[in-house]
């Protein structure tokens, strides 16, 4: 317990214990205290867009069935059978109306409600023996969306999603609101790594720094139109509500132009300024930042991109939305999505997603270049020397906590939280802080449900 107040009392003044990259202990505490009461993205509306349609996602070890119900309603139940605790849904992804388990036959309808028993008078004695009635998969304790985003928390007392996101709904619309169609999905990709979760979500939050050294052969091979990488260096990077960012400068010039620069079509352009906020829009157009990548704590990140395609000086915007799945201490599973905006033209779509694929997803070159870091760090961390050694995690930020690069202004910068150019981990801190603040807070256990009895309770229990 002390060894554990000291670890968070230096995360919090951003000198980090180079260990919780690697460290069983830490991995139990976030499995108790942190993974079971955020909000958890686990898939998008468009994935599962007709009544049947499911996939099956995590929540660390808690395998969910997320699926759209008869009637159009989104639903995700605990995969696990009533009866002895099968996996009731072996599949990855479908369409159905029941889910049979297939232990000994229980079968449930896609709203979760329990409508097979095999041999229900034989065995139990009807329903004297066993109430068959009102039975249901468990559901996920919370679940709400934002933008088609469905998220699922396993706190039956956590805030409001939106006040989860807060600000931070600002800059999600720029990956997932791009118009009034919403985006597409197509993937995920899903691949693991031998890296710890948190090293993916702080990199994509703010670590502009990398970019310069880690992905120099890609400048150099000219995939991008920047011809040095320490361009990086002219964006901005934000934090708000629970999340944060990084941002490119782009040239002068008005919001059409720039928006061109990156390589939207016209007709895009149109539908963006239709959708976006007077404010959105400014920081684009008055301000000259464009959203690259970002990360909703805990483990969710985006990247927004614009490689050349094919051999020409023209770019292409992508979109990939990336999830740092724990499987332990020193390794995660990416689930890598490409989003499109769902009313863009479909040659749009095709060259979209090859930008995608050259830069990220499991081949692509930026993701090749990233995990190598991430891997050795993690190997790296798991022995006793790294727990003789305080990270320095301060950058931006002088001996006194003084800011090395002030606050951009709301003239220099129309977006909500704070805002700085430059290099700096901010947001990394601001990360590693509600970190802490999770692991800082003990859980009360949940109380459990009894099944099939007269007294048991069951959440949504349907007559
Ligand atoms: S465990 Fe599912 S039917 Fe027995
Ligand atoms: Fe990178």
């Amino acid at each position: 317990m002390t060894e554990q107040t000291s670890v968070l009392r230096d995360v919090r003044r951003g000198m980090i214990p180079a260990h919780i990259y690697n460290d069983g202990a830490v991995f139990a505490l976030e499995k108790e205290r942190l993974f079971s009461r955020a909000w958890v993205f686990t898939a998008h509306e468009s994935e599962i867009a007709k009544p049947g349609d499911y996939v099956v996602r995590r929540v660390l070890e808690d395998s969910f069935i997320v699926t759209r119900d008869e009637k159009g309603e989104i639903r995700a139940h605990f995969n696990m059978c009533l009866h002895r605790g099968m996996q009731v849904c072996r599949a990855e992804l479908g369409n159905a109306s029941h889910f049979r388990c297939p232990y000994h036959g229980w079968s449930y309808r896609n709203d979760g409600r329990l409508v097979g028993l095999p041999f229900h008078q034989d065995a139990y004695g009807g329903e004297e023996g066993f109430r068959r009635k009102g039975q249901r998969l468990l559901p996920a304790p919370n679940l709400a969306t934002y933008n088609g985003m469905i998220f699922i928390s396993l706190d039956p007392q956590a805030p409001p999603l939106a006040d989860y996101l807060g600000d931070f709904r600002f800059y999600l619309d720029y990956y997932t609101k791009q118009s009034s169609g919403g985006i597409e999905l197509r993937g995920p990709q899903r691949w693991r790594i031998k890296a710890n979760w948190k090293i993916g979500a702080e990199n994509f939050a703010g670590d502009m720094y990398h970019t310069p050294q880690t992905h120099t052969s890609v400048v150099e091979i000219g995939l991008f139109r920047e011809p040095k990488a320490e361009k990086r260096k002219d964006g901005c990077t934000y934090w708000a509500g629970n999340g944060g960012g990084t941002t490119y400068k782009l040239p002068p010039g008005g919001l059409d132009e720039r928006l061109r620069y990156v390589g939207y079509p016209q007709e895009m352009i149109e539908r963006m300024k239709a959708t976006w906020s007077p404010e959105q829009l400014a920081v684009i157009g008055d301000n000259g930042f464009m959203i690259s990548a970002a990360s909703l704590f805990p483990n969710l990140s985006f990247v927004h991109n614009w490689p050349r395609v094919a051999d020409s000086e023209d770019v292409l915007p992508f979109i990939s939305i990336r999830q740092w799945q724990p499987i332990g201490a020193d390794e995660t599973e990416v689930l890598s999505w490409f989003a499109v905006d769902a009313q863009a033209p479909e040659e749009f779509k095709a060259l979209s997603y090859k930008a995608y694929l050259m830069c990220f997803g499991s081949t692509g070159m930026f993701e090749q270049d990233d995990v190598e870091n991430w891997v050795s760090l993690t190997s790296t961390a798991a022995g006793s020397m790294a727990r003789r050694l305080l990270l320095n995690s301060r950058m931006g930020m002088l001996a006194d906590g003084a800011p090395v690069t002030p606050d951009l202004s709301p003239e220099r910068f129309a977006g909500p939280g704070s805002a700085r150019v430059g290099y700096s981990e901010y947001n990394q801190r601001e990360l590693l802080n509600r970190w802490a603040d999770h692991l800082e807070r003990p859980i009360d256990a949940p109380a459990a449900v009894e099944v099939g009895t007269a007294d048991g309770r069951n959440p949504e229990g349907c007559a």
